[in-house]
């Protein structure tokens, strides 16, 4: 298979059409196997995704130091090619809590020399703050980013969980690659003002929650507990009557991927494709299994009609519950 390709922004690098998140292999959604993880970074390499998106605060370091360790045990041809995309700014504490963000230009440069020394890497493709600093101007993290990228550490600039004017702020400060935000079938409140702000200004959306944390894998079954510590038993989508009501919208959906001898989680991924070159889809595949079955969504060719099917099973708006639940929703700006 031929990967294909798409540009991040007017000046950012070329990547893969998907990309391969891996927090899921250091934290959030419960234990994950070491081994497995690194031989599905390796996969991922060898099927030509080239860029692999990760944040500081993963599993407190713990998620920079395994792709540190998939990057060194792959072929160097592989290696060279991988495109390292790092969000710093969240504040861990030792019991595993979260304590705001620092988007302050002396943390920057500290959270970047760290984030450095555990890739075990000379520079970073793309730096972003994973969510705004509220007491901190954006002008002034994206500002130190800047000179990360004149001092040869940081090749590109980017964004996470903002909005239109907070885009147009950054924007006139650095170039900006790409904004990394949810988007998904059941998660499209970009599209009325984020997605229209970074098409006119020239910037690409990195899209994760592609799956809604698996909800629209076609994976996800009520009777299936979640491991305690899995921070989807928070999330309002999975919780009730919102899971029973999303999972009937994930039935509606696998009737049109029997029709295209697809799976639902290839017709999820393949949507986002749909939507615009400018968009990449990072799968949050954490197994060989699950990467390869991603992977196949970029052989699915939604045609007109294969649309139109899709927004009639899950229309926008569709999905009961929020995104977050509201101590997160309030650091996002969307
Ligand atoms: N900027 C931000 O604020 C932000 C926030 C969250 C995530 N991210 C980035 O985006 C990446 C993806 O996000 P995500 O993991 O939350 O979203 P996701 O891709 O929607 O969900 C991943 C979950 O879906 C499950 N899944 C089921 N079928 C799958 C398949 N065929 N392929 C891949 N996964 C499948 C995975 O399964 P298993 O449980 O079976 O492994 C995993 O639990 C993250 O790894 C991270 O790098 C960024």
């Amino acid at each position: 298979m031929t990967m294909q390709t798409r540009t991040l922004g007017s000046t950012g690098p070329q990547v893969s059409a998907l990309g391969l998140g891996c927090m899921g292999m250091s934290a959030l959604y419960g234990e994950a196997d070491r081994a497995e993880s690194i031989a599905t970074i390796h996969a991922a390499l060898e099927a030509g995704v080239t860029l692999l998106d990760t944040g500081d605060f993963y599993g407190v370091g713990h998620n920079e130091l395994l792709i540190g360790e998939a990057l060194r045990s792959a072929p160097a041809a592989r290696r060279e090619q991988a495109l390292v995309s790092v969000k710093f700014g969240a504040l861990r504490d030792p019991d595993g809590g979260w304590s705001g963000y620092d988007g302050r230009p002396a943390a920057v440069k500290n959270f970047a020399a760290y984030s450095l020394q555990r890739l075990g890497v000379d520079h970073i493709d793309v730096y972003r703050i994973a969510r705004l600093d509220p007491d901190v101007p954006i002008e002034e993290t994206v500002g130190a980013i800047a000179e990360l990228v004149e001092k040869g550490y940081v090749r590109h600039v980017g964004l996470s969980e903002v909005g239109a004017e907070t885009i147009r702020r950054a924007a006139a400060t650095a170039p900006i690659a790409d904004l990394q935000i949810e988007y998904s079938l059941i998660s499209r409140g970009i599209e009325t003002e984020i997605l229209p702000t970074t098409r006119e200004l020239g910037i690409s959306v990195t899209a994760y929650g592609v799956l809604s944390r698996g909800l629209i894998s076609g994976h996800v079954t009520s009777d299936r507990p979640l491991a305690a510590n899995d921070f989807r038993n928070f999330l309002p989508r999975f919780q009730g009557k919102n899971l029973q009501h999303n999972l009937n919208l994930v039935e509606a959906l696998r009737k049109i991927a029997e029709q295209k001898g697809a799976s639902v989680a290839q017709i999820a991924i393949a949507w986002v494709l749909s939507r615009g070159e400018d968009i990449v889809p990072l799968v949050g595949a954490r197994t060989r299994e699950r990467l390869g079955e991603s992977l196949g969504a970029l052989d699915v060719t939604l045609d007109t009609a294969d649309l139109a099917a899709i927004e009639e099973a899950v229309p926008p708006g569709a999905a009961a519950g929020e995104r977050y639940g509201a101590a997160q929703m309030a650091h996002v700006e969307l």
